[in-house]
């Protein structure tokens, strides 16, 4: 995670600052700006727009206000229903605070209304909740307005989108702070197994064993909806609209693959297939997700090609609900579980060696690791210290597409292959059917 300094580039003035300076100038006063004077000061707080108002915008928005001082300050969707009840929850939440509720004056629906959002004066901070389909556009839209942006993972759902992703962090690099929901890298437990490993308490990893096996999800349709809403509301198990279950729910654990072994890999093969989601109602045959995903992943290391197995699927209460990563290292082993706890592992001590057979690294908890991220992010603006993981992040979706496309070909694909790819999803959808966007009628 890079972060770096700036207080002196243009992007960087608070609108507050600025106003604030310029009544100064205005009253006869002389300002002498100083390293902080272009950032926000530490008692003002962010105004926190939405872009995506269903379950995670709901969730990052509560924890937003439970973690920071953020007010929030802007909704968009594309559909009114959901912006209202958002509006009513985050209202409600914010209130309990002390905190405004959601201006009425800043409630927009339709595709195209985030861009009405971005450039909103009480939006510093713009929170990407939406499909990640949309999400290099959305990012974009964001930082060349000038706000900072908290981007859910994945970063994208094609190549295309990840080289987008990883330009756009090039160009806004220490202008606006750029983070992607990869909690896990704030988590206690895991950074602290993270640690070891880099400091070699398992020595060279040469092997690592991964999975994510989960239920399956939610429906969202109801009848009497239109296709389009349908699929839309659906977008979980749309390919192109999600980038399949690899891409949008297992990115996690191929994320700590990457962080552990401080690199993302050369080559992966695999397979993948729907054995019991035969369809989804909404969702056309070739759009819709697989259900299971088994891929071997070959990482480059200074000690040679390690293999990296992983295996999930989104079963329907089939009994067995668990995701985590095993790295066998020459020294010792790692073991981490969604659930916690994650811990170093050694068989027996080695000759002077004074450790315990089983280390514990400290606590699991991702629903803190979410507020832990979220408070760095916020404390990062205020000081001037502008974060950028869109290259993390799109690394990390590049990792997953590359599986996607090795098991969807079912034959070897090298990372260079899938990067000079040109992959490209199309929707073939007429988003301007749901409304191009406008503000939302509290009536
Ligand atoms: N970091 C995590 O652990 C975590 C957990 C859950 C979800 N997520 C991510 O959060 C994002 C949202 O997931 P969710 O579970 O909230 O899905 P959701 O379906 O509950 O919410 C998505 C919202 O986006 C809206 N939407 C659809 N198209 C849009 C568009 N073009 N512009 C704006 N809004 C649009 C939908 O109407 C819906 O309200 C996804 O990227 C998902 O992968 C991250």
């Amino acid at each position: 995670m890079k972060e770096k300094a700036n207080s002196t580039s243009d992007s960087s003035v608070s609108r507050r600052t600025f106003v604030k300076s310029s009544a100064a100038v205005g009253a006869g006063l002389l300002i002498v700006p100083s390293a902080t004077a272009f950032g926000y000061a530490a008692n003002s707080s962010l105004g926190l727009g939405i872009i995506g108002c269903g379950g995670r915008g709901n969730y990052d928005g509560g924890e937003f206000l439970n973690n920071t001082d953020v007010r929030v300050t802007a909704l968009m969707d594309v559909f009114e229903d959901r912006v209202l009840s958002t509006r009513a929850n985050l209202s409600k939440q914010s209130e309990a605070k002390g905190r405004p509720a959601v201006p009425e004056a800043n409630l927009f629906k339709g595709h195209k209304a985030y861009e009405k959002l971005v450039q909103s004066k009480d939006v510093d901070l713009v929170l990407v909740t939406s499909p990640p389909y949309f999400h290099p556009d959305h990012l974009e839209a964001a930082v060349s307005a000038g706000k900072h942006v908290y981007l859910e993972k994945p970063v994208a759902t094609d190549v295309t989108g990840c080289l987008k992703v990883k330009n756009i962090g090039k160009k806004y690099d220490g202008k606006v702070s750029m983070h992607v929901g990869l909690q896990k890298r704030y988590d206690v437990g895991y950074r602290g197994m993270v640690e070891r490993i880099h400091n070699g308490e398992i020595g060279d990893i040469v092997l690592g064993q991964t999975f994510y096996y989960t239920n399956d999800l939610g429906r969202q349709n109801k009848p009497g909806m239109s296709d389009l809403e349908a699929r839309i509301r659906n977008w979980v198990f749309d390919k192109a609209l999600s980038g399949d279950i690899l891409v949008e729910q297992n990115i996690h654990i191929l994320d700590v693959v990457n962080w552990a072994l401080k690199s993302h890999p050369i080559k992966a093969t695999g397979t993948t297939g729907r054995a019991l989601r035969k369809e989804v109602t909404g969702i056309p045959g070739d759009y819709l997700c697989n259900d299971h995903f088994i891929l071997t992943y070959t990482y480059q290391t200074s000690g040679g090609e390690v293999h990296i197995s992983f295996n999930s699927n989104q079963f329907k209460n089939r009994g067995y609900r668990q995701s985590g990563e095993r790295f066998f290292g020459t020294k010792g082993a790692s073991d981490s579980l969604q659930s916690g706890p994650a811990t170093i592992n050694y068989n027996q001590l080695e000759e002077g060696q004074k450790v315990a057979d089983k280390i514990d690294c400290g606590k699991v908890d991702l629903h803190a690791a979410v507020g832990t991220k979220m408070k760095a992010l916020v404390d990062g603006i205020k000081s001037g210290k502008f974060d950028n993981q869109c290259e993390m992040g799109a690394d990390t979706t590049l990792t997953v597409i590359l599986g996607r496309m090795a098991a969807y070909k079912g034959t070897e694909i090298s990372w260079d292959k899938m990067m000079k790819s040109n992959e490209k999803w199309d929707l073939k959808l007429n988003l301007d059917s749901l409304g191009a966007g406008g503000a939302v009628s509290m009536k």
